[in-house]
């Protein structure tokens, strides 16, 4: 018989069974399920709400259920559905009558809210781990490729030339801003919601803050009403989470472009490419292309769970059960992503060489071109549109401007001298950008070194 079949007089529907039924999914909260029960037990104890001998059997219990799921020695059994009600059903076939006191001053709808802010809280610190691996990554490969060239693009077409080191440090800047949010996601997670009951707490004196204090919370909510019907912080994660697949599909689009045959800018190494059932030549960057594919996943989850929540009353409603399966969807998911990117990027081969050469045959020195007008007198405008008339030329000739003659230099303005060819070099430009954010080799450097000693 179920828990709550007091006041039924027939049984439910087969269907209804199996459409209400979570504990196939929720299981994986058992861990919290059950740490939260000993704080809560240990509280409704301190409070003389239970005797101490209950409090010790149920802790007691609790810790060796914990053991025995740990080891795989439980099997659940689906009648119990949810993973509140199984560990409540296994305590009473174990110990009887004092796991019957343990849901005293505690709904599902409270217990729930804990159970996922402890899963919550705990895969922000996985997810954190990941990224800085993937960070620490990074910048060790961006400390051998400072002096590394290459083109750097808007538009998709050759801008001004950057190293590989500071494109690496790109992405630095994006994971770092993405460890930020997830801390952020963190504190507003660090309330402690049992205690709340169903939706307007209980008549008993319990003392909430120490159950906040037993299972390491910064504080408690203020409201019961909001306590059992906040999701905010799943959509907070959900979002966090698909911050970072933008990030590594970004990223991974640029892999799958750089090892194509047009770009030849790096080799994916062979542990982490696949080949073709039928064209023997082929050697496929399946794992970047499956991490930007999943990303559509962990976008619908946060959709989904937006969509869940935008109608529902006060306060707690079954619609919320659907936060379950999106979240840990999306938290695998890109737990998966980072973990195998970070092996994938760290095994590329970067040709330098090729890299190099985009940018001499280019006209990325253009913009230094047009500065070095400026410099003696002539005004940005119309430094603009003299250079631009002399890339012009070049095209129609297919040259680059390094290879033009100072004659046909100065036919466009007479401010030009020899030492327009130094200028023309193709690190010059880079190597006078002194300012912070630069590609310069120096600057690069120290950046990978603050940020180094930041996530050590
Ligand atoms: N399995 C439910 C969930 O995930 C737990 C809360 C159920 N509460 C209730 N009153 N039916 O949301």
């Amino acid at each position: 018989m179920k828990m709550w079949a007091g006041r039924f007089s027939e049984q439910n529907a087969k269907e209804v069974d199996i459409f209400n039924n979570s504990l196939h999914f929720d299981k994986v909260l058992y861990k919290y399920d059950i740490l939260g029960s000993i704080a809560h037990v240990k509280m409704l104890s301190k409070q003389n709400i239970i005797s101490k001998d209950d409090e010790e059997k149920l802790v007691k219990s609790l810790n060796d259920l914990m053991k025995d799921i740990d080891e795989g020695k439980v099997i659940f059994n689906e009648e119990y559905e949810d993973i509140h009600m199984a560990v409540e059903s296994i305590l009473t076939d174990r110990i009887g009558d004092s796991a019957k006191r343990i849901h005293t001053c505690r709904s599902r709808n409270d217990q729930v809210a804990l159970d996922m802010k402890m899963y919550v809280k705990e895969e922000i610190k996985e997810v954190i781990s990941l990224l800085k691996d993937l960070l620490y990554t990074l910048l060790e490969m961006a400390k051998d490729n400072t002096k590394t060239i290459m083109p750097g693009y808007t538009h998709m077409q050759r801008a001004q030339t950057v190293t590989f080191a500071h494109h690496l440090c790109a992405y630095s800047e994006m994971f770092r801003r993405d460890i930020d949010r997830l801390q952020d996601t963190y504190k507003r997670t660090n309330v402690m919601p049992l205690g709340a009951g169903a939706l307007a707490c209980s008549t008993f004196d319990i003392d909430r803050d120490y159950v906040a204090e037993l299972l390491d919370f910064d504080s408690i909510t203020l409201n019961s009403l909001d306590t059992v019907s906040d999701r905010d912080y799943v959509i907070e994660l959900l979002n966090d989470l698909a911050i970072i697949m933008m990030h590594l599909s970004r990223f991974s689009e640029e892999i799958i472009y750089w090892a194509s045959d047009e770009f030849k800018f790096i080799v994916v190494s062979d542990k982490y490419s696949t080949g073709s059932s039928m064209m023997p030549q082929k050697k496929n960057p399946d794992v970047a292309e499956l991490i930007r594919g999943k990303t559509g996943r962990v976008y619908g989850n946060l959709m989904a769970m937006l969509t869940v929540m935008k109608g529902i009353p006060l306060a707690y409603n079954k619609d919320m059960q659907e936060d379950k399966e999106t979240t840990f969807d999306s938290v695998n998911t890109v737990k998966q992503c980072i973990s195998i990117f970070t092996g994938m990027i760290s095994t590329i081969t970067v040709n330098k060489d090729v890299l190099k050469e985009a940018c001499v045959n280019s006209f990325m020195n253009a913009t230094d071109v047009a500065e070095y007008l400026v410099k003696k007198g002539c005004p940005f405008r119309d430094a603009h549109f003299i250079v631009g008339n002399l890339v012009g030329k070049c095209v129609n000739e297919d040259k680059f401007l390094q290879d033009l003659s100072l004659n046909e230099f100065k036919e466009q303005s007479g401010l030009f001298e020899d030492d327009i060819y130094e200028v023309l070099h193709v690190t010059t430009g880079m190597n006078k950008k002194n300012m912070t954010a630069s590609p310069k080799e120096e600057i690069v450097k120290k950046y990978i070194e603050k940020i180094l000693d930041e996530i050590k």
